[in-house]
């Protein structure tokens, strides 16, 4: 058995290690802190029944005035041991939701690899992610990304959540100015922590 649920900041090591033995694109342990302290809502580990950590999606909201409130997934990665059982749609679907339910999201973007053959499957047949654009030589080594595009429910879907639950409390929207002022407040410039050495998101 595997079970899908938010990381905590104990998982951090265990995602980056994660990463390191799936991707090429890798990321130094305070680009994860970054994640985890301004979207807790948005980082998901899958678990097998020994404790382990066999997957994990690591996504953020973007928050550019200039376009409408999105959420990007940085980086996604199951185990071979542990591939074709569902896990990366289980963790991506959690991921979309909680965009979508806590921020408000209008969309989800995301690159891929062009070769990535089951990552685009995964993106395209299963998710309904649709290509919105071509980046060329995006990747380090030179490979194009696809830059993939899935419309969510956005404010719709934000507003009855937080309506159920009758008050705002962690319903800040990406837009909202709770979350903007939550950032400003606490002392990291978040461009400081965009930088990610060589690496590009996946
Ligand atoms: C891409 C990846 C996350 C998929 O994880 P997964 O848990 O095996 O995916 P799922 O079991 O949820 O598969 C869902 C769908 O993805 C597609 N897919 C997954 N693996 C595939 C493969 N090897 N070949 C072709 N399609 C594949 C299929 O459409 C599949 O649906 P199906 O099972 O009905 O055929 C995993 O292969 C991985 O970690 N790869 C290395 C890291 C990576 O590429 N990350 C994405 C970077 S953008």
């Amino acid at each position: 058995m595997v079970c899908i649920r938010q990381a905590t900041m104990d998982d951090l090591l265990a995602m980056q290690a994660c990463n390191l033995m799936c991707l090429p694109e890798n990321y130094q342990m305070k680009y994860y802190f970054y994640h985890i302290l301004s979207w807790p809502q948005l980082l998901f580990v899958a678990e097998d029944y020994g404790g382990k950590i066999v997957g994990y999606v690591l996504a953020k909201m973007e928050e550019e005035s200039s376009e409408p409130c999105h959420g990007h997934i940085t980086s996604l990665a199951v185990l071979r041991t542990h591939r074709k059982l569902g896990l990366a749609t289980k963790l991506m679907t959690a991921a979309q939701n909680a965009m979508e339910g806590v921020f408000g999201a209008e969309y989800v973007s995301l690159h891929v690899r062009r070769s990535n053959r089951a990552a685009f499957n995964l993106y395209a047949s299963t998710l309904g992610y649709k290509i919105h654009d071509v980046e060329a030589k995006y990747y380090a080594d030179g490979e194009d990304a696809y830059d993939m595009r899935k419309q969510l429910k956005g404010r719709l879907i934000h507003q009855q959540i937080a309506h159920h639950h009758h008050h705002h409390h962690g319903a800040g929207g990406c837009c909202s100015s709770e979350t903007k002022t939550a950032s400003a407040s606490s002392g990291v410039n978040p461009s400081s922590l965009e930088g990610k050495g060589s690496s590009s998101e996946s």
